[in-house]
């Protein structure tokens, strides 16, 4: 069975396991080190689980992560960041599923500029990302990497949120009306 659920800080190891299979010099990184932190820091991370194994991960963010040099323009922007799927488990769809319901998390949060960065050799990344209606809007020296920083640009998606998220505070108006007299 395969499923995709939120991932805590009580799933460490099995990230650490699948991050080591991926990407060594990552899992052993200061950066990967600060990984519990992020989870007190409010980014949010998703795994898809085959057969009751971690095989692939996906974080949300919303704010420069320190040591990060991101030059994100204002903090109401989501980063998708941290993808990873095990090599035994690529071509599934598994990357493509994890930016969904990453995206689709941060627009139900009222956050309609999303984006994601990848190296420009990253090919499998580019065209996941291209796939999901991210475009490439601009392109940056990050850590001394050539690096796409892409924009989800899919206006019925962003409208429709807006909508729904219009309507939410208008039904929670509706709710508390009179109940702070
Ligand atoms: C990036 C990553 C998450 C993608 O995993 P995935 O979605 O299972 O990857 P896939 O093998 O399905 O590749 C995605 C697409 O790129 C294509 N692709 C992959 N490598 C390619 C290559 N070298 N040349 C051309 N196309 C390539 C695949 O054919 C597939 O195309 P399709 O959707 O039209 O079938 C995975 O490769 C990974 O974990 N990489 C290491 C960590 C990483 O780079 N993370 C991203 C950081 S931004």
């Amino acid at each position: 069975m395969v499923k995709i659920v939120r991932l805590y800080v009580k799933d460490m190891d099995s990230l650490v396991e699948l991050v080591l299979r991926v990407d060594p010099s990552c899992a052993r990184s200061a950066n990967f080190r600060e990984w519990p932190d992020r989870f007190s820091r409010g980014i949010k991370t998703w795994g898809i689980i085959n057969k009751g194994k971690l095989v692939a991960t996906g974080s949300l963010s919303y704010y420069n992560i320190p040591g990060v040099a991101m030059k994100i323009p204002d903090f109401q922007v989501a980063v998708l960041d941290n993808g990873f799927v095990h090599p035994d488990f690529r071509g599934r769809g598994y990357h493509k599923a994890l930016i969904i319901i990453r995206v689709i998390n941060a627009l139900w949060e009222g956050i309609y500029k999303i984006h994601s960065m990848t190296e420009t050799g990253n090919i499998a990344s580019i065209k996941n990302l291209e796939k999901m209606r991210f475009n490439n809007v601009d392109t940056q020296e990050i850590d001394y990497c050539r690096t796409y920083i892409f924009e989800f640009s899919s206006k019925f998606l962003i409208n429709l949120f807006k909508v729904i998220n219009k309507f939410r505070v208008f039904l929670l108006d509706i709710a508390f009306a009179g109940q702070g007299s």
